[in-house]
């Protein structure tokens, strides 16, 4: 599984302004259980700054643009969402920081399963080293 994958929607818009249409299981690679959306964020208060064991997720910049550190435990990469028909897949053991919101910055965010607290991990050290010992024991 390659660190960045983006899923392009394509646009149905005309003259009368842009639509793009998101379906589980057909340009969304999963049954969309959950949908938030993060809006009124400060520029210099990044967040996130967890990963998933088994909830995989879709993040859109729906309007403005952020960043958002990717990290597997082996690689790390920013890349700026800034595209309401460009979505970033955040799969399971994925590490994410966003930051340098802009002020109209709203990130729309579908994920697999319903919120589940127990499904978060929070702690960078134990992170690195979950993924690291399922790296290594896979090889
Ligand atoms: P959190 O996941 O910490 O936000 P971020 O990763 O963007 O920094 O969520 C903030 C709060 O919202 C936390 O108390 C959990 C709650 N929350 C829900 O109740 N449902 C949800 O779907 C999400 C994403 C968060």
């Amino acid at each position: 599984m390659s660190l960045i994958k983006w899923i392009e929607f394509p646009s149905l818009g005309d003259e009368r302004g842009n639509l793009v249409a998101l379906e589980g299981l057909k340009n969304i690679p999963f049954e969309i259980k959950r949908v938030y959306y993060l809006l009124d964020m400060q520029a210099n208060v990044p967040r996130g700054f967890h990963a998933h064991k088994e909830i995989v997720q879709v993040a859109i910049c729906v309007k403005g643009s952020c960043d958002i550190l990717m990290d597997n435990g082996q690689d790390k990469e920013i890349v700026t969402l800034d595209s309401p028909s460009k979505g970033l897949l955040i799969d399971v053991m994925q590490w994410h920081e966003m930051s340098n919101f802009s002020q109209d910055c709203v990130l729309l965010v579908l994920a697999s399963e319903h919120y589940d607290e127990t499904d978060y991990i929070r702690d960078y050290p134990r992170f690195f080293q979950e993924v690291n010992n399922e790296n290594t024991s896979t090889q």
